[in-house]
C-alpha cells in the first residue's frame, strides 16, 4: 500500500525522524532510532521551519541545561561557535573552558568590566552612515530597557526623546576623549537639565524636567549595587574566533532580582553587539535561565528586536524557560507585551518541552497547539526526556549523555556533596 493509505489504515506509525544530518541528541522513543538535529541545515529546506531558534521549557532539574550544553558541545565538532551571554548560575564556565573557550566573570571586587554601549566593528558590507544608525538604535534599545526595568513602567514619549538627546550628548562628550560612550556619560547628560532643555529646543518643551526619573534610573547602574561593572571601558576584547564564550554572572547571586536582570541585559547587549558580523559562521546564542528576563516586558521588547537581527545573521538562539505561562505573564491578552511574547514563541520553529506541572498543561496545550495525547504526557516525562515539536512534527526524545558530558554538566554535585 502507499504511505498515505498506510498512515490512515494504521495510524500508530511513528515519525521517521528529521533525517541523518546534524548532531546526535539521543533516542527517538517512538521510532526506536537515533534522533539527530541540525537547525542550520533544516532552515529554508524543511517546510514550516522558518527559523533556527529553539525554545526549551521544563520544571527545575529535568536536564534542560544539560541538553543545551550537549547541543553546544556537539555543535563545536561541526565548527559552530557557541555564546552564552549571561549565565547567572555560573555553570557554563567549566564547559567553555573544557572546549577551549573562555568565560568572563563579572562581580563586585573582580577585574572584569563590560561597556554595553561598545560599538561593534562595522561589517565591511554595511555603509558607514547606515551602521551609525544601527549602533544608535541598539544603544537606545538598551537604555530604554534598562530604564523601564528600574522604573517598572513604560516610558513616556517625552522620555524616549530625552534618552535620544542624552545619548547624543554622551556620545559627543566621549568622542572628545576618543572613546565609546559609557553609561556614566548618559547619566551625566540626564542630570544636566539646562543642557537637555537647550538641546530639545522648540521640540519638546522642558526636557530637563522629563529626565528626572530617567536620571535616577541610570544612577542605579552607575552608583548603585552594580557600580563600575557596566560603566567603564571593557576590559576584554571580543574574540570571535573562540569556539565558546560565556559571561558568568554567578558572583552577583546575592544581588536582588532587578540588579541581576539589569546585569543580564547589559551582558547580553554587549555580546550580541559583538556578534553582528554576517560572516561569523554558524553560531548558537544560548539564554539559560531566560525566564528571569521574560517577566520583564522591556526586556522582551529588546529580545524580540535582537532576534529579528540575529535571523539576518544566521544565528540560532536557544531560550531556556521553566513554564510556558512565563510567556503569558508578560501581559494581558491583546497587550503589546503579550504580542511580543507570542511573537518570540512564533520565532522558535523548534520547541522542546520537558516535564511540566499539571497546572501548566493547559497553557502548554493552547500555546503550542498540542494534541490531547501530547498534553497528557507532559507531567509524566522523566529527566532528560522531552517532547520535541519541530515545524509541526512531534517526537519524544530521550537525551543521551556521554559519561564525560555527565561529569562535566553535573549540577547536582553540590546537592550530593
Ligand atoms: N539525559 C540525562 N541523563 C542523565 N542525567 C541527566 C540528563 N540530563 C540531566 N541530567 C542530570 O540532571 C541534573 C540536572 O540537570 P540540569 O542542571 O541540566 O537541569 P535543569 O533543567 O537545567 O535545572 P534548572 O531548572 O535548575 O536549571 C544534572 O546533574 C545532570 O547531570
Ligand atoms: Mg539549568
Amino acid at each position: 500500500m502507499t504511505t498515505a493509505v498506510a498512515s490512515a489504515a494504521y495510524p500508530f506509525l511513528a515519525e521517521g525522524g528529521l533525517g541523518a544530518n546534524g548532531i546526535y541528541v539521543g533516542t527517538d522513543l517512538h521510532a526506536e532510532g537515533s534522533f539527530t538535529f541540525d537547525p542550520f541545515s533544516m532552515y529554508g529546506k524543511v517546510e514550516g521551519f522558518t527559523n533556527p531558534n529553539l525554545l526549551l521549557a521544563g520544571v527545575i532539574g529535568q536536564g534542560k541545561s544539560a541538553l543545551a550544553k550537549s547541543l553546544a558541545l556537539r555543535s563545536i565538532a561541526f565548527g559552530h561557535r557557541v555564546y552564552v551571554p549571561s549565565d547567572p548560575k555560573g555553570e557554563w564556565t567549566a564547559v567553555a573552558q573544557a572546549l577551549g573557550g573562555s568565560s568572563i566573570v563579572l562581580g563586585p571586587g573582580l577585574q572584569g568590566r563590560l561597556n554595553p554601549l561598545d560599538a561593534p566593528p562595522r561589517p565591511p558590507t554595511v555603509p558607514e552612515v547606515e551602521w551609525e544608525g544601527e549602533v544608535r538604535k541598539r544603544r537606545l534599545l538598551l537604555l530604554g530597557s534598562l530604564a523601564r526595568t528600574v522604573l517598572g513602567r513604560d516610558l513616556l514619549p517625552r522620555e524616549h526623546t530625552v534618552l535620544d538627546v542624552a545619548l547624543a550628548a554622551a556620545a559627543t562628550r566621549a568622542a572628545t576623549s576618543g572613546r565609546p560612550p559609557l553609561l556614566g556619560d548618559v547619566a551625566h547628560a540626564l542630570a544636566d537639565g539646562p543642557s537637555l532643555d537647550l538641546a530639545g529646543g522648540q521640540l519638546a518643551g522642558r526636557l530637563g524636567e522629563a529626565a528626572r526619573d530617567l536620571a535616577h534610573a541610570m544612577r542605579r547602574l552607575v552608583f548603585g549595587d552594580l557600580a563600575g561593572l557596566f560603566d567603564a571601558p571593557s576590559t576584554t576584547a571580543f574574540d570571535p574566533y573562540q569556539p565558546m564564550l560565556c559571561i558568568d554572572l554567578s558572583r552577583l547571586d546575592g544581588s536582588d532580582d532587578t540588579a541581576l536582570v539589569l546585569a543580564m541585559t547589559c551582558a547580553s547587549a554587549w555580546m550580541e553587539g559583538a556578534l553582528t558580523d554576517p560572516h561569523g559562521g554558524k553560531r548558537w546564542v544560548i539564554y539559560d535561565e531566560a525566564w528571569r528576563l521574560m517577566r520583564h516586558p522591556a526586556l522582551l521588547l529588546r529580545m524580540a528586536a535582537q532576534w529579528k537581527l540575529s535571523r539576518r545573521l544566521g544565528i540560532a538562539n536557544a531560550l531556556i524557560a521553566h513554564r510556558l505561562s512565563d510567556l503569558l505573564a508578560a501581559g494581558d491578552a491583546g497587550s503589546q507585551s503579550r504580542a511580543l511574547a507570542e511573537g518570540l514563541l512564533a520565532d522558535c520553529s523548534t520547541r522542546v518541552i520537558y516535564r511540566q506541572e499539571a497546572d501548566q498543561v493547559h497553557a502548554a496545550r493552547t500555546l503550542l497547539g498540542l494534541t490531547s495525547v501530547e498534553a497528557a504526557a507532559l507531567p509524566h516525562l522523566n529527566r532528560g526526556r522531552g517532547l520535541w515539536k519541530v515545524a509541526g512534527r512531534s517526537f519524544v526524545v530521550q537525551h543521551q549523555l556521554h559519561p564525560a558530558e555527565l561529569q562535566l554538566f553535573d549540577t547536582d554535585a553540590r546537592m550530593a556533596a
